[in-house]
């Protein structure tokens, strides 16, 4: 999977990230339309107190700056494809590390936020238990964990599965993920899910 995103990183730049249907000059409003779609949903959810967001294969960074100004605080973005990682752009509010071998470079719940668009679709079953482990990890109690992936009801190909809303609930019962909109691009259906990890109690 990671010689697939590097193969297409290498070819396609920044662009590699958007579904390849789109046309190449429609990078910068494609992703405003999705910061159009996603962003009133992800602030209506905010407590006010978030100062630190994870942006969980950011790929070039098209949401990191951002989430670091929404929420007045730091966003760290951690991509495996370091060809992606070279075209974002680090300032001073925000920073960008490898993800090597799935461990994300973070402490225990370090993070107040976990915004993953895009991501899960791309990986496989059997990675799945680790990512989510880690997400989970960094993630404070009471975090949010923002999930924007394709619910479409379509064969999975090679390369991208086809999942449902209810899968990706299943994938995180520590969270009560809803979905709280949805969108269609390109005909299929974009499904943003969101919900706060649970608080554990102290023994
Ligand atoms: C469709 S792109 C989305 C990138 C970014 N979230 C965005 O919306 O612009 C999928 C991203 O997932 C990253 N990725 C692939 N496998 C991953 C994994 N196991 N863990 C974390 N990120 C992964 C890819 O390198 C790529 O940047």
């Amino acid at each position: 999977m990671f010689v697939y995103w590097k193969t297409r990183a290498m070819i396609f730049g920044k662009q590699s990230v958007l579904n390849s249907a789109h046309s190449v000059e429609k990078y910068e409003s494609i992703t405003s339309s999705q910061k159009i779609e996603i962003f009133p949903y992800l602030k209506t959810n905010l407590s006010g107190n978030e100062r630190v967001c994870l942006d969980f294969g950011c790929g070039p960074g098209r949401f990191t700056q951002d989430l670091a100004t929404l929420i007045h605080g730091k966003a760290i973005g951690v991509d495996p494809i370091h060809e992606l990682l070279d075209l974002a752009i680090p300032t001073t509010d925000v920073e960008y590390y490898l993800l090597k071998k799935g461990k994300i470079p973070l402490p225990n719940n370090s993070v107040d936020i976990v915004w993953c668009c895009l991501v899960l679709g791309g990986i496989p079953e059997v990675l799945l238990p680790n990512t989510i482990n880690e997400i989970l990890r960094v993630l404070n109690d009471d975090g949010l964990l923002v999930i924007i992936e394709n619910t479409s009801e379509k064969l999975s190909q090679s390369y991208w599965m086809f999942r449902s809303f209810e899968f990706y609930c299943s994938l995180f019962p520590e969270v009560s993920l809803k979905k709280v909109h949805q969108y269609s691009d390109l005909g299929e259906t974009i499904s943003v899910m969101i919900g706060r990890k649970k608080v554990h109690p102290i023994v």
